[in-house]
């Protein structure tokens, strides 16, 4: 298994053990594809994060795997969530979550999310655009804005670039705007992308934001908030930097900003990525023009939709046959569901089998559907002692 980070005496992620996993499949009981979620890992994680950054408020990306358990267990952690929709606050509202400690970070909104969002009591929202400003302005001059910048996303296997954040010169004019008006820009945010593997995007990214604040203090508005948005990585098939050498690097970057700015940032895939194992089963296998095909009962469309973009998993199996090259494709009878191409499993793979995919608990479950009337995989909690156990776990595998 490839959890080592790399670095001496820190283990990442903490390890959920396939035999856990393979005697829950075992038991049966649950219908495949599933989610199998230790949810202990989510406050581990969200230790993780405290303390590579320290001062740092998280906000929970809640779009990364919005379950109402992994929502209560968040928020009895005192983690504040961060949104991109009306229903998502909503969800929150009914979990009792104060809506005053939700920001709204989707930089276009339709203006009556933004009415909707400010009556509820959020105060403070994301802009990228004069348009969006203005919009909000229809709503309440008193909600407080921060604008999202374009930043480097090399290195990161799910680039956000492009579709949002202003560019310097944009930014520029949006703080003029802003200065001239009196309006409440407060505060500055950036994404690196999702499941950013490079640390010099961190780096880049306050920088950015240090030349913007000094803009906003020259033309008398008083920066508060600086968000970093999420991107920090969980272990997949490619290298990571842990946590601790983000938190080394934001930190240095930090240094000389201004005590008076907040700093939050938005996790979605650190904290629930490595907390879940998807079960999956095998329907069926093909030789097609001499190659070998595997096909799933979960695809692009059932929960794996971030394989459409090349993203990797890795695929672990109870067969012990020699590895060789497979496509491997999901349930659905579009041509676009292939998960992946040439990956090595074991030949002797068959239909009924079980496929154990770690690290799934982000982005699989939101973005599953019901395309061709296969069902939406579950999630299931797996029963597991405490924190304290898990502790020893990770001193005696690190060292
Ligand atoms: C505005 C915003 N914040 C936070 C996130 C969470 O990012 P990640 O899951 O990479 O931490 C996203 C992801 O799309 C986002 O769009």
């Amino acid at each position: 298994m490839p959890y080592s980070s790399g670095i001496a005496g820190v283990y990442e992620p903490p390890p959920l053990p396939i035999g856990a996993v393979r005697a829950h499949a075992a038991q049966g009981g649950t219908p495949t594809p599933y989610l199998l979620c230790d949810i202990d890992i989510v406050e581990l994680k969200v230790q993780r994060l405290r303390d590579a950054l320290p001062g740092v408020t998280p906000y929970y990306a809640m779009k990364a795997n919005p379950d109402v358990r992994v929502i209560e267990r968040l928020k009895s952690l005192g983690v504040h969530f961060e949104v991109a929709s009306i229903h998502e606050l909503e969800m929150l509202a009914n979990c009792g979550v104060d809506p005053r400690e939700v920001i709204f970070s989707n930089p276009i909104k339709p203006l009556e999310a933004i009415r909707r969002a400010w009556e509820m009591g959020v105060t403070t929202m994301a802009v990228d655009d004069l348009d969006e400003i203005a919009k909000i302005g229809r709503v309440s001059g008193d909600i407080r804005m921060y604008l999202r910048m374009e930043t480097s996303n090399t290195g990161s296997d799910w680039p956000l670039t492009g579709k949002f954040g202003s560019s310097i010169s944009e930014a520029m004019e949006i703080i003029d705007h802003c200065a001239d008006r009196g309006l409440k820009l407060i505060g500055l945010t950036f994404h690196v992308g999702s499941q950013c593997r490079n640390l010099d995007n961190w780096h880049t990214g306050i920088e950015g934001a240090q030349l913007l604040f000094s803009r906003m203090r020259e033309r008398g508005l008083a920066p508060s908030l600086l968000n970093m948005g999420g991107g920090f990585p969980i272990q997949h098939t490619r290298p990571i930097p842990t946590m601790a050498e983000i938190g080394h690097t934001v930190q240095k970057s930090l240094a000389g900003l201004d005590p008076g700015i907040q700093v939050i940032a938005e996790p979605g895939r650190y904290l629930v990525g490595d907390s879940c194992w998807m079960v999956t089963r095998v329907v069926g296998t093909a030789t097609r023009k001499g190659r070998r095909w595997l096909y799933l009962d979960i695809g692009a469309f059932t929960g794996l939709a971030e394989t459409l973009e090349k993203f990797d998993y890795e695929l672990l199996s109870d067969r012990e046959g020699r590895l060789t090259p497979m496509t491997v494709a999901g349930p659905s009878c579009d041509t676009a569901d292939v998960l992946f191409e040439e990956k090595m499993l074991p030949e002797d793979l068959e239909a009924g089998d079980f496929v154990y995919i770690p690290n799934a608990g982000a982005y699989t479950t939101a973005y599953a559907s019901t395309f061709n009337g296969f069902p939406l995989p579950g999630m299931v909690l797996l029963e597991r002692s405490g924190l304290a156990s898990r502790g020893k776990v990770e001193q005696t595998t690190a060292g």
